[in-house]
């Protein structure tokens, strides 16, 4: 065995198990760029809303009864009779949504600065498996409460399957685990929303930081730090990130906690975004809702699902649009990074998109109206139109880009 490194309990613990080392490989040591901005907050937020749902899930999980009969009585026995039940549960639905707002950002600062480019495109892809499985944890938590919504919204999506050629209806009912929505779903869902994505979704959130520390954080300039190193090998334009950004990052939190408690104890169904108006009733196979919408943050997905007439179509075009993001840094072949840097084109296309996507979202929301379907096909046409054009463009040396700094620029 190898000697004590230091003395007392710490000593004796890095003598048996990496403490000290992991801590200085991936916090006391790790060097990130000194640019970071309004942008890089959102990653440890995303860790921190994790953390909050891990939390409030486990305390919901105590007086939850995942059968037909007690599922909606046991959550409003949690709101009503539980002590502090209501603020545990409103935790959780408030944290689903704020999951969404900060990977959406989170991911958008990837798009902003090209972080997806090579080195980091096995980071990118742990990313985009994170969000299909947030996707899946967030739908499955979803029919838990066996309110309408919860019940039709399940229908909908699970008929999904259903609209695939000769395996469809066998691959529905093999998911439902019954010939119609039951409680058979509803364990099953259970089972999974509780332990299996949940492990999963820790997992991806290893590996994705494993990945980052690995290749090192871009940052908003898009230089690589570690082309300039100090005497002591150390990037120069790198600070460690603790303390000072473990410092910076509580300042998001803080920020953040502010607003994720006005929306918790002040509109914790954020005017009917959150928590959908039906999912107040009881579900009821007999009488379906007239109007069956999805969660907000699966809309702009819903609405290209929609957009299509034939529902395969439908459901291709919905799995290519996430898809599609899996290959993005294998699509764009732009010779900088940062947005700061790229052709204008580039500037306005990125704009565009951000706003479709918003469009479909809000779109998805909505009824299916003619005119809604038509604006929906908008959405998708500026949607795919993205990514064929970043290609093109990127692919056939059209980009003007604008010279890099050598060293990051902290304006
Ligand atoms: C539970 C969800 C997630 C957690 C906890 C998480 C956590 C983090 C953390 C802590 C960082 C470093 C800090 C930062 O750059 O903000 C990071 C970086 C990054 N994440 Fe995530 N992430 C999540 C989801 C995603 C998703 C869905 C994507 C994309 C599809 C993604 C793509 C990236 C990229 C590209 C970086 C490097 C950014 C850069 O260095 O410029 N992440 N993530």
């Amino acid at each position: 065995m190898s000697e004590t490194k230091s003395g007392g309990l710490m000593g004796w613990i890095d003598d048996r198990f990496p403490a000290t080392k992991m801590w200085n490989e991936h916090v006391g040591q790790y060097y990130a760029p000194k640019n970071f901005n309004f942008w890089y907050y959102f990653g440890s937020l995303a860790l921190l809303v994790l953390v909050i749902q891990i939390l409030s899930g486990i305390w919901l999980t105590m007086n939850y009864k995942p059968s037909g009969a007690e599922a909606f009585e046991s959550v409003e026995y949690i709101m009503r009779d539980v002590q502090w039940g209501w603020l545990i549960r409103y935790i959780h639905t408030t944290g689903a949504s704020a999951f969404f707002v900060v990977v959406y950002l989170h991911m958008f600062r990837a798009l902003l600065y090209g972080s997806y480019q090579k080195p980091r495109e096995l980071l990118w892809i742990f990313g985009c498996l994170i969000y299909v499985a947030l996707m899946a944890e967030a739908f499955m938590g979803y029919m838990l409460p066996w309110g309408q919504m919860s019940y039709w919204g399940a229908q909908v999506i699970i008929n999904l399957f259903g609209a695939i050629p000769v395996i469809g209806p066998d691959l529905a009912q093999w998911v439902r685990g019954d010939f119609v929505i039951s409680e058979i779903t509803l364990n099953r869902f259970f089972a999974l929303h509780v332990v299996g994505v949940p492990l999963a979704i820790i997992f991806l959130v290893v590996a994705h930081i494993l990945a980052l520390h690995e290749v090192g954080s871009n940052n908003p300039d898009g230089i690589d730090i570690k082309k300039n190193k100090d005497e002591n090998g150390h990037p120069k334009d790198g600070i460690t990130f603790h303390p000072y950004y473990s410092v910076k990052d509580l300042v998001g939190v803080a920020v953040f906690l502010i607003f994720f408690s006005i929306v918790l104890f002040f509109m914790p169904d954020f005017f009917g975004l959150f928590i959908e108006p039906p999912n107040f009733e009881p579900a009821n196979p007999q009488v379906t809702p007239d109007h069956i919408a999805p969660v907000w943050y699966f809309a702009p997905y819903y609405a290209i699902l929609r957009a299509i007439p034939d529902s395969f179509g439908g459901v291709v075009a919905m799995g290519a649009a996430i898809a599609i993001l899996f290959v993005l840094p294998w699509l764009d072949r732009g010779k900088v990074r940062s947005i700061r840097y790229r052709g204008l084109s580039f500037k306005i296309a990125l704009m565009i998109f951000a706003a479709g996507f918003v469009l479909l979202g809000y779109l998805g929301t909505q009824p299916a109206t003619e005119l809604n379907t038509l604006w929906s096909r908008v959405g998708t046409v500026i949607y795919f139109g993205y990514f064929i054009f970043l290609f093109v463009y990127t692919a056939f040396g059209m980009e003007k880009t604008k010279p890099v700094p050598e060293r990051v620029t902290m304006k």
